[in-house]
């Protein structure tokens, strides 16, 4: 899983939070969605303001993601804890130290038992020129930061192992 920082803003002050639950959810237009507990301080911030982002960390940025995860905006003033820009939408804070940043519009809250589901319409992305080969977001050079639920480690990415698409065709 890779470990997302995800921003929005929160009483009028940009809030930041890691998760590992994101995911792209349907391609055209294009949506993601994250789960978030709803003990977390972040989700009033992102029915305020019907939007938030998602950062996509280096591995070089553990420290930093990790602190986003361990304390709360509620006790923890996380405001100041990145350079914080904003998009097209103008409401959600995005992290300039992330090589990648998708601003995302709220469409939908699906409420599951403990957690809410927002589901995002991406508005923008944007991106570091030095993580780009040929014009789009290179893996490699993003190298984002892995997280095992498992043993509770980051990893970095390794290796690329076989194309998708077309090894399946080898067999
Ligand atoms: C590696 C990692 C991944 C996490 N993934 C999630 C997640 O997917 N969903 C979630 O609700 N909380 C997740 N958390 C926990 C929140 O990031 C954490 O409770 C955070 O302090 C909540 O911040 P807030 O109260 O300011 O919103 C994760 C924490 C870590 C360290």
């Amino acid at each position: 899983m890779p470990t997302t920082i995800i921003g929005a803003r929160v009483h009028g002050r940009p809030n930041y939070l890691a998760v590992a639950w994101c995911n792209i959810v349907n391609q055209n237009p294009p949506y993601v969605c994250i789960a978030l507990s709803k003990r977390h301080y972040t989700n009033a911030g992102i029915h305020q303001n019907r939007s938030f982002s998602v950062n996509i960390p280096s591995a070089a940025m553990a420290r930093e993601t990790d602190y986003c995860g361990i304390y709360s905006g509620a006790k923890t003033d996380k405001s100041q804890l990145f350079q914080a820009f904003y998009g097209k939408l103008k409401t959600t804070p995005m992290v300039s130290e992330c090589p990648l940043n998708i601003e995302c519009r709220l469409l939908r809250v699906i409420d599951i038992v403990d957690h809410e589901l927002f589901i995002g319409e991406i508005i923008a992305v944007y991106a570091d020129a030095d993580c780009l080969e040929n014009g789009k977001p290179d893996a490699g050079k993003i190298n984002p930061l892995i997280f095992s639920r498992a043993d509770n480690n980051y990893f970095a990415l390794g290796d690329a192992v076989a194309p998708a698409w077309q090894v399946g065709r080898e067999r």
